[in-house]
Parts: C-alpha cells; sequence; structure tokens
C-alpha cells in the first residue's frame, strides 16, 4: 500500500488550455502532484470515462469559466493513497470513512472541473462525500469492477433520476429511448426490476445492439434505423389492431430525442410521463446548445392549446453524489444492474475513444485506463 511518503512529486495527465472539441485540444502534461488538504482524499487513478457532458463543457463553455491547465472528464475508478483527517469544522464528509488502500469509484463535481481538476490524471485530490467504496461480485473480478465502475457515477445518477422521476409500478408499459447507451443501458436494468415481469420493456435502439439490450431486461427491441421514423413505428403497433394495441404508461428517453417526443401523445397514454436527459444536440456548438436549451423549456411549458405536445414532459438533470453512488454500488453488489462498457483505451488511445463517444453510437461507456501499472 501506498503511503504520502511514497509518492512521486509529479503526474501524467491531459491537460486542454483552449476551447474546443477533445481529442485536437489535448495534451500530455506532467504537473505537480495534487496535496490533499484535511478532510479530502488522494486518490490514485484506475480508470477514467468519457461523458458526452464532459464534451460539451470543454466545446463549448467560455474559456474564462475554466481554470486552465484543466483536465478533462468527471468519472473515476481508483484507490485511496492518503485521507488526512476530517477538519474542525466538520463540513466535509467524514474522510476517516475511507483509508489508504480502499478502492473506489467516483466523479467530480463540476464547480471543482472548472477549476481545474479532472479524471484523465494519475492522482486527484477530492471530498470523501464524492466517492464510495467500489462494490464487489463474485463473479466480477477486481480489475473488471474497476473499470465497470469508472462509468457508473453520472450516468447511473442519471439513470437513478430518471426512473425515480417515472414513478414506476410494478405491470406498467415503459418504452425506453436510447436504451443501449451508457444512461439507457442502465435504465433497461432498473425499469425492469421496477415493473417486474408482469411489465412490458419495450426499447428503441440499433438492431446490432438489440440483444444486448434484451440480455438487461428489455422484452422487445424496435430498431430506429430500419423503421424511421419510430415515432410512426410506434404509434402503429400501440394503435387501436396494433401487435400491441396498447399506449405506453411511461416514455424514459435516455437519448434526447426531440421529434420523439413531437409525435408521442401516438405511443404514449394521455396521464403518462415523458422523463428526459433533455435533447441531443446534432453538433457541438453554441448555436445547438441553447436551441436545445430553449426546445426544452418549449417542451415543458408550452401549453396544448397554444400547439404543445399534450402529455406530461420531465426533464431531469443529475449530478453524482456519495449517496447515490453508494445506492448504485448496492445495486452492482446484488446483481441488479451491471455497467456496459463498449471498451477500454489506454490514455495514448484517448484521440479515438474520443472519436466513438463523439460519433453517438456507444455501447455502454468508453473507459480510459489512466494507471498503466494495472493489468
Ligand atoms: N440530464 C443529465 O443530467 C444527463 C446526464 C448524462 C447524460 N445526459 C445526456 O444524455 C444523452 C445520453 O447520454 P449517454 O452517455 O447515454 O450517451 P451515449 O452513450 O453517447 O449514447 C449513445 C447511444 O445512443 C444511441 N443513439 C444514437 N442516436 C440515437 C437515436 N436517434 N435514437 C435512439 N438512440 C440513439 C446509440 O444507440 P445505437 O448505437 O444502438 O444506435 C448509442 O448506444 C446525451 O445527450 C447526454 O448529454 C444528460
Amino acid at each position: 500500500m501506498s503511503t504520502p511518503q511514497d509518492l512521486p512529486s509529479t503526474m501524467q495527465a491531459l491537460t486542454f488550455s483552449t476551447r474546443g472539441l477533445p481529442p485536437q485540444t489535448l495534451t500530455p502534461n506532467t504537473l505537480p502532484l495534487p496535496s490533499p488538504l484535511l478532510g479530502t482524499l488522494l486518490i490514485r487513478t484506475s480508470y477514467a470515462s468519457l461523458s458526452p457532458g464532459a464534451t460539451i463543457m470543454m466545446a463549448l463553455f467560455p474559456s474564462i469559466m475554466y481554470r486552465y491547465p484543466a483536465i478533462p472528464e468527471l468519472d473515476f475508478s481508483g484507490t485511496v493513497v492518503a485521507a488526512p483527517p476530517t477538519d474542525a469544522t466538520g463540513d466535509q464528509a467524514d474522510s476517516s470513512a475511507f483509508k489508504p488502500g480502499d478502492l473506489i469509484f467516483g466523479s467530480i463535481p463540476v464547480g471543482l472541473h472548472l477549476r481545474g481538476v479532472g479524471a484523465l490524471a494519475e492522482y486527484i485530490v477530492l471530498p470523501p462525500s464524492t466517492v464510495a467504496h467500489l462494490p464487489t461480485h463474485a463473479s466480477i473480478s477486481e480489475a473488471d469492477m474497476l473499470v465497470q465502475a469508472s462509468g457508473l457515477p453520472v450516468s447511473g445518477c442519471t439513470a437513478l433520476a430518471l426512473v425515480k422521476a417515472a414513478k414506476l409500478e410494478a405491470g406498467m408499459r415503459v418504452l425506453v429511448n436510447g436504451a443501449s447507451g451508457g444512461v439507457g443501458s442502465l435504465v433497461v436494468q432498473m425499469v425492469r426490476r421496477a415493473v417486474g415481469v408482469s411489465g412490458a420493456v419495450v426499447a428503441v435502439c440499433s438492431e446490432g445492439n438489440a440483444e444486448m439490450v434484451k440480455g438487461l431486461g428489455a422484452g422487445e427491441v424496435v430498431d430506429y434505423v430500419t423503421h424511421a421514423p419510430v415515432y410512426e413505428e410506434l404509434a402503429k403497433r400501440c394503435g387501436l389492431g396494433g401487435e400491441w394495441g396498447v399506449e405506453f404508461d411511461v416514455v424514459i428517453d435516455a437519448f434526447g430525442v426531440q421529434e420523439l417526443w413531437n409525435n408521442c401523445a401516438g405511443f404514449l397514454k394521455k396521464e403518462g410521463r415523458w422523463v428526459t436527459v433533455g435533447i441531443a444536440i446534432g453538433e457541438y456548438s453554441v448555436l445547438a446548445m441553447l436551441g436545445a436549451v430553449g426546445k426544452m423549456a418549449g417542451n415543458a411549458l408550452w401549453p396544448v392549446w397554444a400547439g404543445g405536445v399534450d402529455r406530461r414532459y420531465i426533464q431531469v438533470t443529475a449530478t453524482a453524489n456519495g449517496e447515490e453512488l453508494k445506492e448504485l454500488g448496492g445495486m452492482v453488489e446484488r446483481g441488479e444492474v451491471k455497467g456496459v462498457v463498449e471498451g477500454v483505451w489506454g490514455m495514448e488511445e484517448v484521440g479515438e475513444a474520443y472519436e466513438i463517444m463523439k460519433s453517438k453510437r456507444a455501447r455502454g461507456k468508453i473507459a480510459v485506463k489512466v494507471d498503466s501499472r494495472r493489468e
């Protein structure tokens, strides 16, 4: 086990010093090792995972909001290497809950991230309230769990928030759009548990991911590529004389497709709930971002008499925190959910990893191995 005396004085990290899309803006850098303050943890990173939200921040947030050089990404798994005691003010979560050598997973809060802290670095200093112990499971090796858990924080907390907002009950019929992505693959598993065997979970994803999504709990899959526009296919199957003949109680849109919402009256019950991550932007531009924000506000507020959609629109915004990470860890330990990972890339291959993430076709999460010593 490492002690602070064994630690190097510098660390390797990827950094960016200008607004723009990764990987073009990223360069390898040697930085001073961050020092843990009282009540914080010094963590050696094993794996980080890439998230669309972190890329949106890098590409679109004005430079003035970041402290450069900044390190990309929020979510990670790793090992506690130092845990100085909680400070006298007691306003930190208790760092004594963690000791050197503990395996953990966690997420860097956006406020700290904007001050330059990121997960694509060998070491991170964080308050203990942002991490949880790594779950264990008899059929998952420690190495695999570190990979899986690095992708859980933001996606998992978002999936939890979506499912809680959906107010699911046993027997309900639920449609999950974007079911094969980082958020959607977790949502499908949580929804199946909530609605039980008497409920129906229908997933929307591409054909190549259909078997994987069925393995997570979806009873049926509708391929949005073959059946474009998919809202017509859904309305046909839900309509009178259709294959299902009944509409959904809840739609969870884990990807964010505006035209699906615009046309949901054909497949979502009038009293049903539309619960969504928001709207996926087509391109990384400020205009696209502002357009999406405007549409989201319109979706929630536009009155039906003025042409709004006659269904309830609930948009969820989630950030990861220690309590919810513990909840997710418990679900993994009980075998209720597992993290789906597209693959693991090395720090030197991060460019390829970002291109796959930006393609919006990744199956689950994209992990990056930060600790090159770990097998
Ligand atoms: N509100 C929040 O707090 C919050 C938090 C996290 C993420 N998000 C947002 O949620 C969205 C999803 O995040 P994520 O991490 O899951 O993204 P992701 O992993 O990049 O999503 C990729 C998946 O999206 C699917 N997909 C692509 N186009 C689709 C379409 N037109 N219809 C249905 N599915 C489609 C792909 O499925 P196939 O390959 O099978 O086609 C792929 O599996 C992003 O827009 C992200 O910014 C919001």
